[in-house]
């Protein structure tokens, strides 16, 4: 039975209207990523051998999103209601299961979607009505039971006052086979004060054709939908807070989870130590032991053990190695390599760059498309000079143990040999020798009693 065929079917063409957002309602991000991203995903992890999403409004977006992803759109023009829609995505061509869920209900998990198709499976029901109660039940379909067997679902629109106080609702998703859609969907009629195809109707349908339809009970995080911006908000605040709630069980210290923005999809080992305000994204992978102090925002970078990332640093696609120091205010830009035991200290930024480890730039440089040794010294305000009058990127090379004095200007193509000592104030033009020391000044020049002269002047006027 487990192996059987199951498709699933989001429906997702509705405008959306109460987001007031020009973007179509299933892309709008919970926690960093599209609702319906999330969807596909739980829909695939419970094991669904397709994937068909029921497009309309902002299809062509909507269509560049769920197709990487593996799904497949289908059309529906005009939104005349929900069994319109699964109708749309070609039932005609499915075989076996067939799982039916809204594009918009972000919060649901694979291991939500897993247990209903058990409980559905075990029921040998021929339709299956994922239901929860609901102290406020709002706008959702009314659960119209007899004897205890579902019997009907009513929308609220259409609901009388008695039935409005039922606290059982319909979640929106459903469990059926191929063959019943394709012999009971083309029946619906929209006889409603909507004047749409509900897709509610098929429990009448079933009934009376002698069709098994069972209630499949679950919790509430799977029927909340986002209707509004505030909606969305509360689910985005529900994912950052089950990944804070994972981390501390598996030994992250964190000072306020409720200011703690970490996506699901980031690995982080124990003993990290999480500051409020922290953002850690996308596909970052964050160390034993590290510490990330308020204000740091880390995209899609590798931090390695017992790295700490101080206060206002942002990170994007970079890679830190192990007890590193990094800011406070660091920048460090896409395909930056940082070996063990750096420093990069306060308005430092690195874009493009190899850096060896034990190297320090502590004060305000930037360094760009450069490869530095290691234990290399980067004095305060050193600059790479890496984007040339001819529009293109020149690469600077530092080796090992080189100390770069304060205030220099490395005028890209150039190498600096192991070794090198420049002097400060340096703009260096030219490759420099391992081993030698290199300094461009002006002569100085001192003249002594100069203040003193010039006061005189300006008084004998
Ligand atoms: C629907 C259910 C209701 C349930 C609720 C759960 C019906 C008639 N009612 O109501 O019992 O409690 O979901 O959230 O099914 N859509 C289309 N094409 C259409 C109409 C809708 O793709 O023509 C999509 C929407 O984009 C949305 C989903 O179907 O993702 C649900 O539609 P919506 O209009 O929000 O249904 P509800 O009124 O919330
Ligand atoms: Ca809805």
């Amino acid at each position: 039975m487990s192996n059987q065929k199951l498709t699933a079917i989001i429906l997702a063409a509705g405008k959306g209207t109460r987001m007031k957002s020009p973007l179509p309602k299933v892309l709008h991000p919970v926690a960093g990523r599209p609702m319906i991203e999330r969807i596909i995903e739980a829909t695939f992890g419970a094991g669904a051998t397709e994937v068909r999403v029921v497009v309309g409004h902002g299809q062509n977006l909507v269509r560049q999103v769920v197709e990487p992803l593996g799904a497949t759109c289908f059309v529906q023009a005009e939104q005349r209601g929900t069994a319109h829609a699964v109708l749309s995505a070609g039932v005609d061509q499915i075989e076996g299961d067939v799982l039916i869920l809204n594009g918009d209900h972000p919060l649901i998990t694979a291991e939500d979607l897993l247990g209903i198709i058990k409980n559905f499976r075990e029921s040998h029901a021929d339709l299956g009505v994922v239901t929860c109660e609901m102290d406020n039940p709002g706008s959702f379909g009314r659960v119209v039971r007899h004897h205890g067997a579902v019997k009907a679902i009513v929308e609220a629109k259409d609901a009388s006052k008695d039935t409005l106080k039922i606290k059982e609702i319909n979640t929106g998703i459903y469990l059926t086979s191929a063959d019943v859609l394709q012999e009971l969907l083309p029946k619906i009629r929209p006889l409603n004060q909507q004047k749409e195809l509900y897709l509610t109707d098929l429990i009448s349908l079933c009934i009376e054709d002698h069709r098994k339809v069972e209630g499949l009970s679950t919790h509430q995080d799977v029927a909340r939908g986002v209707n509004s911006q505030s909606e969305l908000a509360q689910a985005t605040q529900e994912v950052f807070k089950r990944k804070v709630s994972k981390l501390m069980d598996e030994g992250v210290i964190v000072l306020d989870p409720s200011a703690t923005y970490i996506e699901d999809s980031v690995e982080m080992g124990p003993g990290c130590v999480i500051y409020p305000n922290v953002f850690v994204r996308g596909k970052s992978k964050v160390s034993s032991f590290c510490v990330l102090e308020p204000n740091v925002m880390i995209i899609d970078s590798i931090l390695g053990e017992s790295t700490q990332v101080r206060m206002g640093s942002y990170l994007e696609k970079a890679q830190v190695g192990q007890k590193c120091l990094v800011g406070p205010y660091a920048r460090l830009r896409p395909e930056t390599q940082v070996g063990d035991e750096a420093h990069l200290g306060n308005f430092v930024e690195l874009k493009k760059v190899k850096m060896g480890a034990r190297s320090k730039a502590n004060h305000l440089t930037y360094l760009g498309d450069a490869e530095i040794g290691e234990d290399v010294n980067i004095g305060c305000g050193t600059i790479t000079c890496n984007y040339a009058v001819d529009r293109k990127k020149y690469k600077t090379k530092i080796g090992d143990r080189v100390f770069v004095g304060s205030d220099t200007q490395l005028v890209a193509p150039v190498e600096v040999g192991a070794d090198a000592i420049i002097g400060s104030g340096s703009t260096i033009t030219k490759n420099v020798p391992p081993g030698s020391l290199a300094v461009v000044r002006g002569d100085l020049r001192v003249s002594e009693g100069y203040a003193e002269r010039l006061k005189k002047k300006m008084e004998g006027q």
